[in-house]
């Protein structure tokens, strides 16, 4: 197997090279220089040269209140780019990897969305991850298309560690208890992607850390973790507005994923510890 990693600099494309090396398979890791996804010819001529097996498309335009002015370019590699990589892998016979998002439902549910449940995004940024679930449905017929949340890793800016450079400097934080979802920790992602792909079981799955919490209740727990002597009080989303609307609870449930993997991935609550481990932030 080789794999083609595009977005590869990205929190879980580092970490799915990381996989990949420490099982001992040979891949091409494409950052944004390297490889940009919405190239269309680029992106033809790069996959036909290199003749990955797989394509993991780590790439993405993430930043999700920007993607409300900037929705062009948000559409453009969120939808457009895997358009591209679906064509290229479709036409070298190789498998595509594809990740999206929670933020495709509008969290008004009680209960946790499964495979079945219909999107109904409340951003662009939604709209564009829907785009790119289009692509790959209309374009591949060979394909993992993982839906999964609330990401944290060491490669890149993240909610834990915002919080974790707030404590540095507060005294007092107020977070929202509105938004509730799964923290999933690219470590525990990365493994979970790479057997997935060693099945050949192809669909859409739900992918994330077992469990959920509101961003309150996960910072509560980092906080409480590392010993932070501050005070922490629940917000409300009202309290800090923001350009995107985010649903209020998006939490995916797994169903169908365990089946095919064997296993569950860690809960949210250990998968948070090891991060802090992986930071040197705890022993
Ligand atoms: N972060 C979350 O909370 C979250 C939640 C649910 C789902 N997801 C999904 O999980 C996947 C991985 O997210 P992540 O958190 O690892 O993202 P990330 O850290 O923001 O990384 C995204 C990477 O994509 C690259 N990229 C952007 N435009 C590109 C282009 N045109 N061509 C090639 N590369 C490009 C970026 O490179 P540059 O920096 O050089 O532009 C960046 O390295 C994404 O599909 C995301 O939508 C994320």
């Amino acid at each position: 197997m080789v794999i083609l990693i595009t977005g590869a600099h990205g929190q879980l494309g580092q970490d799915i090279q990381k996989e990949c090396e420490n099982r001992g398979i040979p891949c091409i890791a494409a950052n944004s220089h390297i490889l940009d996804i919405t190239d269309t010819q680029a992106v033809r001529i790069f996959v036909k040269n290199h003749a990955p097996d797989t394509i993991i498309n780590c790439a993405a335009y993430t930043a999700v209140d920007d993607a409300e002015t900037e929705w062009r370019r948000a559409y453009l590699v969120n939808g457009i780019g895997v358009r591209n990589l679906a064509l290229a892998a479709r036409d070298a016979g190789a498998v595509l990897v594809h990740y999206s998002t929670d933020y495709v439902f509008d969290g008004r549910s009680t209960l946790p969305y499964t495979i079945a449940d219909a999107p109904n995004p409340l951003s662009q940024y939604g709209k564009s991850k829907l785009l790119g679930e289009q692509e790959v449905l209309t374009h591949s017929d060979r394909f993992f298309l993982i839906r999964t949340s609330w990401v944290f890793g060491r490669g890149n800016v993240n909610f834990p560690r915002k919080v974790l450079e707030w404590s540095k400097d507060r005294d007092a934080l107020s977070i929202v208890n509105d938004q509730v979802s799964s923290p999933t920790y690219t470590r525990d992602l990365a493994r979970a992607t790479i057997d997935l792909c060693e099945t050949g079981y192809f669909g859409l799955y739900h992918i994330t850390n077992k469990g959920s919490c509101s961003r309150y209740e996960w910072t509560r727990f980092i906080l409480e973790t590392i010993d932070w002597k501050g005070s922490l009080s629940p917000a409300q989303s009202s309290d800090f507005p923001t350009p995107a609307s985010r649903p209020p609870f998006s939490v995916l449930d797994n169903f169908g994923s365990p089946e095919v993997l064997g296993y569950d991935l860690p809960s949210w609550e250990t998968a948070t510890e090891n991060f802090l481990k992986e930071l040197d932030v705890i022993p």
